[in-house]
């Protein structure tokens, strides 16, 4: 790994908690719990989302306590301080496990213990976003958002995103539920995963419909060019995940992100679910740096890129933005 992209600060903005279970880990928790499971095997690749969802949600049944919420976010914040996360926006599942019995309370206690352990002790800070699963009903989402509330109001959760199988499910079904979201003020943002059926209109959506604050993936607007002109106008942050895109559809779709940063748009690197993609941020960095052989300044730009496309305060985001120009002009003297 390179010492330079390992250094240099950064914030992910598209990390599924859940999706940080390594097999070892996934498989300890199963063996606690008693939980009736096969041995956790990851295959080199998945065919397309839905093969993945299914060995995602199937991993997850070992997760039922506290401390194993606590022990998942405590490990991902380990290697995300070493792959050089200074801040962090973190997706979790809440359904995903209230509907196995794990009380919601359960979910966000666990992961808050870690998450102030982790700012406590020289970062990486943290925010949490609770994502709805876009191929179970609104009225399951609606009682999510209901069940959030006294979370978000303790300032326990940021915003609310979209996430799960999004075939048959545009964002527009969540219309109402991500109004109301915003009305209890939650920051919205929605999955649009690549290579999906009318990935393009739901991409409209998102921006028209639901008027989110981010979109996640969304590398498929690069085949409009009104759509990008539209992202790139409201600086509308894209996370993209390069890793997750080559381990489900074969490409780092590196050729799609250049063309974006080229257009003005706030693309952003990510790692989405780094214990199924085989790597973490610096590694998805580092995947895109070689495909397009990026120079520092470059990748400078993307590092400051993901901080302004995150939630946090203009003076946080400028601080940070300065951390990483150091980094690089640093690198340049040495
Ligand atoms: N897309 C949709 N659902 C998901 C993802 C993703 O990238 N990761 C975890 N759940
Ligand atoms: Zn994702």
């Amino acid at each position: 790994m390179d010492d330079f992209i390992l250094g240099l600060p950064k914030c992910e903005l598209h990390v599924h908690l859940e999706g940080t279970l390594e097999p070892t880990m996934a498989a300890t928790m199963a063996a606690r719990h008693g939980v009736e499971r096969a041995p956790v095997t990851r295959p080199p690749a998945f065919e397309g989302l839905a093969d993945f969802l299914a060995a995602y949600y199937a991993d997850m049944a070992g997760l039922r306590d506290e401390a194993d919420f606590t022990e998942l976010t405590a490990r991902y914040l380990e290697t995300a301080r070493h792959h050089g996360v200074r801040y962090a926006e973190l997706f979790f599942d809440p359904q995903a496990h209230t509907a196995r019995g794990v009380p919601f309370a359960t979910v966000v206690t666990g992961i808050r213990r870690a998450q102030e352990a982790a700012r406590a002790q020289g970062g990486p800070d943290t925010e949490l976003v609770m994502c709805f699963l876009r191929d179970e009903s609104v009225e399951s989402a609606r009682a999510t958002l209901a069940e959030s509330l006294p979370y978000r109001e303790r300032g326990w959760i940021l915003g609310v995103g979209l996430d799960s199988d999004e075939r048959g499910n545009p964002p527009e079904k969540f219309a109402g539920v991500f109004a109301d979201a915003r009305a209890a003020g939650y920051r919205l943002t929605a999955h649009c995963d690549p290579r999906q059926e009318h990935s393009i209109a739901h991409l409209w959506q998102c921006v028209e419909v639901i008027g989110v604050d981010r979109i996640d993936h969304g590398t498929e607007c690069v085949a409009d060019p009104r759509l990008c002109d539209e992202l790139a106008r409201r600086r509308l942050g894209l996370t993209s995940c390069p890793l997750s895109n080559l381990r489900l559809y074969g490409t780092l779709m590196a050729d799609e992100i250049y063309e974006l940063m080229s257009r003005g748009v706030l693309v952003t690197l990510n790692s989405d679910d780094p214990a199924y993609f085989g790597g973490y941020v610096a590694d998805n960095y580092e995947a895109v740096a070689s495909a397009l052989g990026l120079s520092r300044k470059e990748l400078g730009a993307l590092a400051k890129s993901s901080f302004e496309a995150s939630w946090l305060p203009p003076e946080r985001k400028a601080a940070y933005e300065r951390a990483v120009d150091e980094h690089v002009h640093g690198w340049r003297q040495r």
